[in-house]
């Protein structure tokens, strides 16, 4: 059992949590992804690695509550306990050869872009962020980008915060003066990751995507989150998460990102009856 040591809303549809998992916060690094069960018959589903604390022994995630799971999630406190916690998994992001570096985060993906900005100021590169959000409601992270980017941007689609717009618009700008990016790291909803691939692969700037496909083990066994990269069959859980943006077949991922839609209306329903009837 993995105990609750802190949970923060975010925001009202997101929330914080610090799980006490030291064997997991020993080896995590940014980029990596936990699978976690709320009770021992709850479904599987993967979060990244927000953060650690090797020290505590705790490791961080931040969660979109989107469906049934998370919403049970969201129902559990601090002192409370989850049922498995499994990690780290996945390949950690990479940072060889890169001294200056734009992440570009999307909604909740700036909560897994967050390590990953943190771990290229740790290691003493140039950082610009680029953070977008539907509206100012829905910000999240934003002291805390700021601590780590050398430049950040913070965008809204209805500029009701930051500047109006979406994150590709900056992207380009930054491109066009020649900030010279040695990798653009894009993590938030496909449709951005593939507007931001648009964006770079014009100037041939190198782009990572962090891919978040329905996974099951977590391990390469079931194939659940099989993508098409460079024309290949790629696991995210055990070849990514990240992968080369330009190489990604981002309208089969879609495509394959919708097979559960009409499973997990059920299941979301299910769940809001559930607390309904608490209540
Ligand atoms: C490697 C990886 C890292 C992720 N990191 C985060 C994170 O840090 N924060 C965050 O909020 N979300 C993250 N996600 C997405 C998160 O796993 C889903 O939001 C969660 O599984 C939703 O479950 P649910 O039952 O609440 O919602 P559901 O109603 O079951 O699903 C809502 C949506 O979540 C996605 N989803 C559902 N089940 C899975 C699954 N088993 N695997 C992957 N996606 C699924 C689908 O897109 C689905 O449409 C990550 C996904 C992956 C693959
Ligand atoms: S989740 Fe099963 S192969 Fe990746």
């Amino acid at each position: 059992m993995y105990k609750i040591v802190a949970k923060r809303e975010l925001n009202p549809t997101v929330t914080m949590m610090d799980i006490y998992a030291p064997l997991v916060a020993a080896k995590a690094e940014a980029g990596q992804f936990i699978i976690l069960r709320v009770d021992s018959d709850g479904e599987r589903i993967p979060l990244t690695v927000a953060g650690y604390d090797r020290e505590r022994g705790t490791v961080r995630i931040i969660f979109q509550i989107v469906g049934g799971t998370t919403m049970r999630l969201n129902a559990k406190n601090t002192g409370e306990y989850l049922s498995d916690f499994v990690g780290p998994l996945g390949c950690a992001t990479r940072t060889e050869n890169i001294k200056k570096v734009c992440i570009v985060g999307g909604g909740v993906g700036c909560a897994i872009a967050l390590p990953v900005a943190q771990k290229f100021k740790r290691i003493g590169c140039e950082v610009h962020s680029i953070i977008g959000f539907r509206n100012k409601d829905l910000l999240i992270l934003e002291d805390e980008f700021k601590e780590c980017s050398d430049k950040l941007t913070v965008m809204t689609d209805d500029g009701s915060y930051g500047r109006r717009g979406v994150v590709t618009e900056p992207l380009k700008e930054a491109i066009e003066r020649g900030e010279n990016y040695d990798e653009v790291i894009a993590i938030g909803p496909l449709i951005m990751m593939k507007f931001v691939v648009a964006t770079t692969k014009p100037y041939n700037v190198p782009t990572t995507v962090s891919m978040n496909p329905i996974m099951i083990d977590g391990t390469g066994m079931c194939g659940g989150c099989r993508l098409t990269v460079g024309g290949k069959t790629k696991f995210a859980c055990v070849d990514g998460p990240d992968f080369n943006g330009f190489e990604v077949d981002f309208d089969e991922a879609m495509a394959r990102s919708d097979a559960y839609a009409e499973f997990e209306k059920g299941e979301r329903e299910k769940c809001c009856n559930l607390f309904r009837g608490i209540k």
